[in-house]
């Protein structure tokens, strides 16, 4: 089997691997027998019809090792990742007869990934799962760490971001680096705002240099060079399964630095103007609506900006940041935001809401930050404002 560097989640009887390397795709059912400990008789592979390359890849490798795959095609976007899509996948299931050791195995972005791994956690009461992430935000987020879900219609009808879904830790994670050589220069600089956003909680994770190993490769990083690209999806992911080993569920205190809830740094801000479908990250009509790690970025900013307006944090972190997502290619500001009242507004609708309280991550000092409950509307207009162009 071609190399890989292997990063375990240890999670006690869930524990699993994600293994980073080349050309993974291609020695997919090897690598699932190994991860399950047997050959499956069955699979239902959930694509993503943005990643065919990569699925016919993993079709070709299941059929090759005489295991029965079944495939379901999901569009990948917020709204298409809804019950009615999870149902379908759990009818697909159903009508392949997949058995409790049947994985369901996802292949493509998050929005697969989230829909495929709450089907698994749902079929018969929970099959394996396993996930193979082609974009960089899935590989160094999404498909570690066993959150999966799907969004929510609120009676507005706006969407509620994963407000269903399931702990489902996967079998196996197979993050194929050469899937990242097919994806477009957006969807490649939105994955580098979440490396960015691991980053900035590196130190208290036991790696205090991560940020300023972004700041040093940021130019090879935005030319995709390839060791460059191996040790980012390596580092991410090591940050991202320490702080899921720390806090699988999610449940540290409000004031911890290793909470689970600290990865939600920027995205209460994010989640707030993902939805508004006009805003645009570089200001042409064409470009809307902005990525999920464009949003993520600007969050960054805006949190930089809410915690230095309290006296968490040194303002010139706000400017470093900036300087960093500039030079990766993400936009830092963004025009056509609503009113800081109805931002507040949209904010109170996040999840992440505690006892009717906005609840934000904040920034402390570089590569260190701390879960806040009650954080002043002063404030938080401030982060609106540093973003707003
Ligand atoms: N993406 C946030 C988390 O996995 O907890």
């Amino acid at each position: 089997m071609p190399d890989s560097t292997t990063i375990p989640v240890r999670l006690g009887d869930r524990t699993y691997e994600v293994a980073i390397g080349r050309d993974l795709l291609a020695q997919a059912a090897a690598r699932v027998s190994d991860a399950l400990g047997y050959t499956p008789t069955k699979t239902l592979v959930v694509a993503d019809t943005g990643a065919r390359p990569h699925v016919d890849r993993v079709m070709d490798s299941l059929s090759q090792a005489g295991i029965e795959a079944h495939r379901i095609d999901i569009t990948p976007a917020e709204r298409t990742k809804t019950i009615a899509t999870f149902a379908c996948v759990l009818e697909a299931a159903a009508s392949a007869g997949l058995e409790r050791t049947n994985p369901i195995i996802a292949v493509g972005g998050g929005i697969v990934g989230d829909v495929a791994g709450f089907a698994a956690s749902a079929y018969r009461r929970g099959v394996p799962s396993v996930v193979c992430p082609t974009t960089l935000l899935s590989m160094v987020d999404a498909s570690v760490g066993g959150k999966t879900g799907v969004n929510l219609t609120c009676p507005t009808g706006g969407l509620i971001k994963n407000m269903a879904g399931a702990f489902h830790q996967p079998s196996l994670v197979l993050a194929d680096l050469l899937t990242l050589t097919t994806l477009d220069a957006r969807h490649l600089t939105s994955g580098l705002a979440e490396c960015v956003k691991h980053a900035m909680l590196s130190a208290d994770h036991g790696d205090p240099g991560a940020l300023e190993w972004l700041r040093l490769h940021a130019d090879a990083l935005a030319q995709l060079e390839p060791a460059a690209m191996d040790s980012l999806v390596t580092r991410s992911v090591q940050l991202k399964a320490r702080v899921v080993e720390h806090d699988e569920r999610e449940l540290a205190a409000a004031g911890s630095a290793h909470g689970r809830a600290t990865l939600n740094l920027g995205h209460t801000f994010a989640h707030a103007i993902e939805p508004i479908e006009h805003l645009s990250p570089t200001g042409k009509p064409g470009d809307v609506p902005l990525h999920h790690g464009e949003a993520v970025g600007l969050g960054l900013i805006a949190a930089c900006a809410t915690a230095a307006i309290t006296g968490l944090c040194d303002p010139s972190y706000g400017d470093s940041v900036s300087s960093l997502l500039t030079h990766l290619g993400l936009p830092i500001r963004i025009a056509g935001l609503p009113d800081n009242a109805e931002l507040r507004a949209r904010m109170l609708s996040d999840k992440k809401v505690a006892q009717g309280a906005i609840r934000l991550v904040l920034p402390t000092a570089p590569g260190s930050a701390r879960l806040i409950d009650d954080c002043p509307a002063e404030a938080i207009d401030a982060g609106w404002d540093r973003i707003r162009a």
